[in-house]
Order: structure tokens, then sequence, then C-alpha cells
């Protein structure tokens, strides 16, 4: 069995590792957002897809200077989280709560700034903008009718602006997102839809899509990490016990279906995936589930959450995942899948399986 203390020292290494990677990113390759490795090295291209992913360099940055005190990793965070302040008024994306809880919230945290807040604040409030009264959801970046799975990931900001200035009507939207999700996206079996499609006239509810799973009707795996998390955190700010319900759900799902080594394939739907591992949604999955270990009501499924995100962060820094021993290689963690049918970051460090992997290692050190 996978204890703390056994883990920790792995989690250490995992850290020294980051800071090393980190520093050569950003001393070689200034100012540059990179989503994804190719063939090891951060590609520098400009996204082809979506710009969703600039808030988890930062993010890294203000982890390392939590965990290590150190003014140079102070110095790049706050200058990294400045880099993205412009896009709080971004409405071309869903993704205000990634580019800004992962920066600006941590750099609130640290200093109480109200300026930092006003950011926060104002990214919600721009989120909010793509409501739908029809059909009552967060419209995703790629059109009106439809919803993704990973808006509840963002979601949480709405509800921060909401409680921040005390805007029933913000909390109103972020909520009926929620339970709209939950309705429509998240299945009987604790399995997840990436993305559900509505009809704009009437706002009815038509069908489950997905972008980046193996069928319209399977279970994506980063997907439901996302919700997994993600209704976690919402929990957090409703104390509504359906989103803990659905939460747990969704983990319960992730842990039957996945060997025991804890990372899953891209969907666990594909009979036959031609790459076996998504460490980015292994790594969200292991920071959603530290998170429900200390949310869930009933112990044992607490000590469970908590164990098993142990094994997948045992497992993430294994020279299998962990790139510690890959000499050459740019990222920190191997093995992730950003977009398998458009062929993008396939078998890869991806930007965000970094942050989320630091970030739960950082929950094992820090819990004493
Ligand atoms: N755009 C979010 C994801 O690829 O998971």
């Amino acid at each position: 069995m996978v204890t703390r203390e056994t883990l920790l020292p792995k989690c250490e290494r995992a850290f020294d590792f980051a800071g090393k990677q980190l520093k050569a990113l950003i001393e070689e390759h200034p100012d540059q957002f990179p989503e994804f490795t190719v063939d090891g090295k951060w590609s520098l291209n400009k996204n082809p897809w979506t710009n969703w992913c600039e808030g988890f360099l930062g993010g890294q940055l203000w982890l390392l200077y939590k965990h290590a005190g150190d003014d140079y990793w102070r110095e790049k965070a706050e200058h990294y989280s400045k880099l993205i302040e412009h896009r709080k008024t971004d409405r071309q994306v869903h993704d205000l709560g990634f580019l800004f809880w992962s920066t600006y919230k941590q750099w609130y945290d640290l200093t109480s700034e109200e300026a930092l807040n006003a950011v926060l604040i104002e990214a919600g409030q721009t989120m909010a903008l793509r409501f739908k009264e029809k059909g009552q959801y967060l419209r995703s970046f790629l059109a009106e009718d439809s919803l993704f799975i990973d808006i509840m990931m963002n979601v949480g900001i709405v509800f921060y602006a909401a409680q921040e200035t005390d805007d029933a009507d913000l909390f109103r939207i972020a909520n009926q997102h929620c339970l709209t999700t939950r309705k429509y996206l998240i299945r009987g079996d604790g399995s997840g839809s990436h993305e559900g499609i509505f009809d704009l006239e009437s706002g009815e509810f038509l069908r489950q899509s997905t972008q980046q799973g193996w069928r319209n009707d399977s279970s994506w795996a980063r997907g439901l990490a996302w919700a997994l998390y993600g209704f976690g955190t919402v929990y957090e700010f409703t104390q509504d016990a359906r989103y803990l319900n659905t939460a747990c759900a969704l983990a319960d799902y992730y842990i039957e279906h996945t060997p025991a080594h804890g990372v899953p394939p891209n969907d666990w739907d594909d009979p036959e995936p031609k790459y076996p591992y998504e460490s980015s949604a292994a790594a969200i999955a292991a920071s959603g589930m530290l998170n429900l270990a200390k949310l869930a009501q009933n112990p044992a499924a607490a000590r469970m959450y908590q164990q098993y995100a142990y094994t997948i962060l045992d497992t993430l820094t294994s020279p299998e995942f962990l790139a510690d021993q890959t000499p050459g290689y740019e990222g920190i963690l191997k093995r992730g899948i950003y977009h398998l049918n458009k062929g993008l970051g396939v078998d890869q460090s991806v930007m965000w399986g970094e942050f989320f992997f630091l970030e739960a290692v950082s929950k094992v050190i820090n819990d004493d």
C-alpha cells in the first residue's frame, strides 16, 4: 500500500525536477505559453485550437514559490500572471477559471490585495456572460448550442464572483449551469459525456456529443476528471449535497474502470486504444480525489479517495511518467494526450497535466 511517508520523497524529487524544467523553459523561451511538447520538446507554435492554457505556467510558478519560498519564483509567478491579466475580459473562451484560479487566486491568497481580487471578480463576471437562458448553461468556446464538461472546472470563478459581490443573479447562473451539466452530461453509471448540444430556439437538450473522446456515447477520461474535480469544488461553494454525490459517483467510476496503477487511457470505452495512458487525466483525478478525501462525509470513502490519489501519484512519479530519467526531455510528466482526434499533443507533456500533477504533489507535501 502506498503511504504518505513512502510517497513524500518521490513528491519532493518531483518538485525539484519541476523547478529545473520550468526554469529552463522560462529562461530559454521567455513570455511564451507552450501547450504541449512535440517529441519531448515544448512546441512554440501558436495554439491551433483554442487558448485555454495560459494560466498553467504561471500557476506552476506560484506552486514553486509556495514550496521553496524563493524570490526568483515569486518574481516569475507575478510576471507570468500579469501577462494574462487582459484575458479577464476574454469572451472567446470558456476557460477563465483555468486562467485565473491557477494564477491570480494563488497570488491573492498570499497578499489579500484588493486589486488582485478585482481581477478574479471581473473574470467571473465575464464568464457569466456566456450563459444561455434557453438551455440554462454556459456555452462552450465552440458554438452557442454547445455545453462542455470542462466548464465544470471554470464555473467556480462565477460562484466566487457571486460570493464576493453578493450577486444573486451570478449565483443563479453558476448554479443553473451545474444543474444542467449534472442532468444532461452525467450518466447513471457515473460516467460523463464531453459535450451537450441544445436547440437554440427552444433550449431543448438534443444529444450528447464529444470532441476529444472516442464516441458520442463514450467516456473521455479527462472530461470525467474535470467533472470529478469541478463538482467537488462547486460543492464547496454551495454545500449542495447533490454536487458532492455527483463528484463521488464520477470518482467511483474512475476507480472502477482504471487499471490498478491509476492511469486511464484517453477514453475508457475505446476497445483498442493506440496509447495506453492519458497521464493528465490521472493528475487531475489525483488532485480532485485529494479534495474529495477532505469533503466526503463517509470516512471510508474519504480514505479510499486519498489512497487512490496516492496510488496515482506513486505511478506518476515512476520513470514511465516522470521525465527525470529521460535525457533531453523538456516536460515534467510524460504520456499525456491533448486531442487524439486532431493528432495534437499525443503521448506528450501537456501544460495542464504539469500543473495538476504539481498541485496534487503539493497537496501531499503540505498535508501534515
Ligand atoms: N480544453 C480542455 C481539455 O482539452 O481538456
